[in-house]
Parts: C-alpha cells; sequence; structure tokens
C-alpha cells in the first residue's frame, strides 16, 4: 500500500504545502509573501497573518495537484522550527487540527535537515555519506550526511548567514528585498574588481559580519569622492560581492572534504540558487572529482516538498510526534 504524506512549512515568509506518495513529491506549492518587499526585510507579524490567508488555500491546491482527497493521507508532516514563532504556529497548528480531525499521525520536522533532504525530493540520490553546504536567508552550515536521519553540524557561520550578506548588501546598494536574487542578475553584467577580505577562521565556521562592515566603509568612502559611484559600478559591486562570498563557501567546503576525505557534495538552501555558486561547485567538483549534487530552483528555497520528503524518512522509521507539539523558534540542530 502507498504512503501519502501532506506536509507543511511556514517557518518565514512563504507559505507551502506539499503532497509525497512513497517518497515522490507529487505536488510542491508556494505562495511568496509580498507585503514585505516594501519594509527591506520580513516583518513577524505580518508573515504569520499572511500564513493565516494562504495555508488553506495552499493545502487545497496541493491536494487537488496531486490528485487526492484528504481521506488519502497516512500522515501530516510540518515544520517545527526553526524560524519565527508566529510563522511557525500557524503551519503547526493546522497540521495538527488536520491530523486530529483525520486520526492519522504527525510528524514534526526540522527546517535545517529538510533543506538537507530536498536532495532525495528528486533525483538522482547522493551517495552517503555526503557533505552538504546549507546556505539560506538565516543559516550557513556544512553537514556530513551519514543517512536520513543522522547528521552533524561540521561548521557553521558566528554571524551573519549568506543569505543576510546578500540581503544586508543589496539594502546598501538599494536594491529591493531579497537582494540575493538581485544581486545574482546583476553580477552576471560586472566583473569582480573590488577586493573585499574573506574571514580566517580556522576550523570549518564562517563569519560575514566582516566583510559586511567592510562593505559599509568601502562604499561610505567611494560615495564621497564620486556621489553617482553606486549606480555607475552596482555591476561590479555586485560582481565583487559575490565573488568574495563564493569563494568564502567554497573554501571552507574544499576543506571539508579534505578533512573527512568525503568526495561527495551538494549545496542547499536558497543561497543554492546563485547562478556564480552552482557555476562554481560544478568546476571544483570538476578539479577534484567530487560526486556533486545541486537541487533544481524548487527546492532550494524554502518548500514543503522537501520537509515531506524529510517526514517520509522519519513516517519509515515509526518517528511521529504527539498533539502536544509545539513551534521551536530556536529549535537545536
Ligand atoms: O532557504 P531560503 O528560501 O529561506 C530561508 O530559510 O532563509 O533562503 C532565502 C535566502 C535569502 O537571503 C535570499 O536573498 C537568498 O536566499 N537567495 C539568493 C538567491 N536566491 C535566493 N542569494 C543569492 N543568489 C540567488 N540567486
Ligand atoms: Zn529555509
Amino acid at each position: 500500500m502507498s504512503i501519502y504524506i501532506l506536509a507543511i512549512e511556514s517557518s518565514c515568509d512563504d507559505t507551502s504545502a506539499a503532497v509525497i506518495k512513497d517518497g515522490e513529491v507529487l505536488s510542491n506549492i508556494v505562495s511568496v509573501q509580498t507585503a514585505h518587499a516594501e519594509f527591506g526585510g520580513v516583518v513577524p507579524e505580518l508573515a504569520s497573518r499572511e500564513h493565516q490567508i494562504h495555508i488553506i488555500p495552499v493545502v487545497d491546491a496541493a491536494l487537488k495537484k496531486a490528485g487526492i482527497t484528504p481521506d488519502f493521507l497516512n500522515a501530516i508532516a510540518f515544520t517545527k522550527g526553526p524560524g519565527l514563532l508566529g510563522s511557525l504556529i500557524v503551519g503547526v497548528t493546522f497540521a495538527k487540527s488536520m491530523a486530529l480531525s483525520l486520526n492519522i499521525p504527525l510528524i514534526d520536522v526540522h527546517h535545517m535537515h529538510a533543506h538537507v533532504l530536498a536532495h532525495f525530493s528528486e533525483n538522482p540520490h547522493p551517495r552517503m555519506p555526503f557533505l552538504c553546504l546549507t546556505v539560506s536567508g538565516g543559516h550557513t552550515q556544512i553537514i556530513k550526511v551519514t543517512n536520513h536521519l543522522e547528521m552533524e553540524i561540521l561548521g557553521q557561520t558566528l554571524d551573519d548567514a549568506a543569505g543576510e550578506a546578500f540581503d544586508k548588501t543589496g539594502k546598501m546598494l538599494g536594491l529591493p528585498y531579497p537582494a540575493g536574487p538581485n544581486i545574482d542578475k546583476l553580477a552576471k553584467l560586472g566583473e569582480p574588481i573590488y577586493e573585499f577580505p574573506i574571514s580566517d577562521i580556522k576550523n570549518l565556521d564562517f563569519s560575514f559580519s566582516g566583510l559586511k562592515t567592510a562593505i559599509m566603509y568601502f562604499l561610505r568612502d567611494h560615495v564621497k569622492s564620486d556621489e553617482n559611484f553606486i549606480s555607475k559600478e552596482i555591476n561590479n559591486i555586485c560582481a565583487s560581492v559575490q565573488h568574495t562570498i563564493i569563494e568564502t563557501l567554497i573554501q571552507k567546503l574544499k576543506k571539508a572534504s579534505q578533512v573527512t576525505g568525503i568526495n561527495v557534495v551538494a549545496i542547499a538552501g536558497g543561497v543554492s540558487a546563485n547562478s556564480g555558486l552552482r557555476e562554481r561547485l560544478i568546476a571544483e567538483a570538476e578539479l577534484h572529482n567530487w560526486e556533486y549534487h545541486i537541487p533544481s530552483f524548487e527546492f532550494c528555497r524554502d518548500n514543503a516538498g522537501m520537509i515531506g520528503t524529510a517526514g517520509y524518512y522519519k513516517y519509515l522509521n515509526n518517528e511521529f510526534c504527539k498533539q502536544d507539539v509545539a513551534a521551536e523558534a530556536r529549535l537545536p540542530f
């Protein structure tokens, strides 16, 4: 008999629902919240309200696209954390209510585990063990994945995340939020002619706050002597910042591969949509003879398909949670 799982993701500013049948993603609907753009970042209170508006239509669309009715479902998987508490609560409460009404089990999923397991939402699956560089708006981690249920952090950011470095740079350049995709586009039109510092941390951890400060002073000094500096040079600035972020990430990934002897590497999370990072990973993989995995765009950003995939492996291992489960904004890895 087939296993059908409904998955719900509401950790930040996108409401998403997916249906997974025996580990295959049948539907993966994402409703992107545009209400935050004018504020230059996600406004938590607005995000929760938007989730409340969108969750029922999004779940309905996911079921319809998968061609099933709720009575097909064997379990409901949802993001327990980490994320914005008000946003998480909408998804958790919806999942609990629906599971109760259908009398089916609940599966709590860690958002960062799910970004890694997004590689199993499509083919080919990575060979285990593999290294996953997870780069998103809130996290930057190098993960050693032993199996679907066992993974450990080898290194992570001590301050800002890679996505945050893109977004904060964009804010200084006057680009709309989230700036990552815009910087990616503009970087293609420029050259990395400006040099920014790469943090010198000895282990596999990262730091991006120094880069942010360096960019701030760089812009302040250049704008002092030419007030049109940013508009004239925006393509080269974007190319230079992007180059620095990619260099920082790839240097650590190379180090992680050397230290662990693992030559299967993957990238995940919103920043893994970056075209420069994707190209660079392929080039490095060819150079070092790595097996590499780059998710489709659909599975890079926040989406319920990855939550359902993570939920599926927990289902197979009989890992369910109780009705008294609560959202956790700072859920430990
Ligand atoms: O994984 P995600 O959708 O949400 C979080 O869990 O944070 O990641 C969002 C982040 C944002 O910082 C956004 O600017 C960044 O991913 N991002 C990109 C690109 N597309 C999204 N950064 C660089 N280049 C892109 N093409
Ligand atoms: Zn995410």
